[in-house]
């Protein structure tokens, strides 16, 4: 199945998480955020446009009744390299406040992206705010979070699919896969 793809996008170099593995991950921790959550209802927040796929995966997987919005920052722009420079293009829908937040990410690369956010929202009062990410590099940190719950760690490449992109290419890929940048 995989193959295909490789087939059009001459860049990949290697399957990193296949289909199956995300799924039964992302199945894992929708189970704990059930437990977790059980008292309550969460409202999770999908960081746009990376975490779009994840998001969508997570929510169906959660047996609780949950609220979803969006929310779009800036980050990379076409190139690989952060800036550092972060900026919202798009506020939520909904106000934040009283409610149980989870901010819902595709990966945590130096962390800066989801430090400025967090410091932001924490501004709007919610009642709980935690994060998670379906992919965390930690050996790029460069400021310390704390993430709640991590889907997969991975070594230091750059990673496509699974709505994740390179230049807006590869989202659509059904795994995740190292490119070739
Ligand atoms: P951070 O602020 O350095 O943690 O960057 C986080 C953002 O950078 C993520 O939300 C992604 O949009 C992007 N990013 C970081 N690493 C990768 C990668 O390997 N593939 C695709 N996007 C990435
Ligand atoms: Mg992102």
């Amino acid at each position: 199945m995989e193959r295909k793809f490789f087939h059009f996008y001459k860049d990949l170099k290697e399957v990193l998480i296949d289909g199956q593995t995300i799924k039964h991950r992302v199945e894992e921790l929708a189970l704990q955020i059930t437990e977790d959550y059980a008292d309550c209802q969460p409202h999770l927040i999908g960081i746009l446009k990376g975490a779009n796929v994840f998001h969508s995966d997570l929510i169906r997987a959660i047996h609780l009744p949950v609220t979803v919005d969006f929310i779009a920052v800036s980050s990379y722009g076409n190139s690989s390299q952060t800036t550092g420079e972060v900026r919202i293009l798009k506020d939520p829908d909904e106000s934040l406040a009283g409610k149980d937040v989870l901010l819902v990410e595709d990966i945590v690369d130096t962390g800066l992206t989801l430090n400025y956010l967090v410091e932001i929202l924490r501004k709007r009062e919610p009642k709980s705010l935690r994060i998670i990410t379906l992919l965390s590099k930690p050996s790029r940190r460069k400021v310390d979070i704390h993430v709640d719950y991590i889907g997969f760690e991975i070594p230091d490449k750059f990673v496509v699919g699974y709505g994740l992109d390179y230049g807006q290419q590869y989202r659509n890929l059904p795994f995740l896969a190292i490119v070739e940048i």
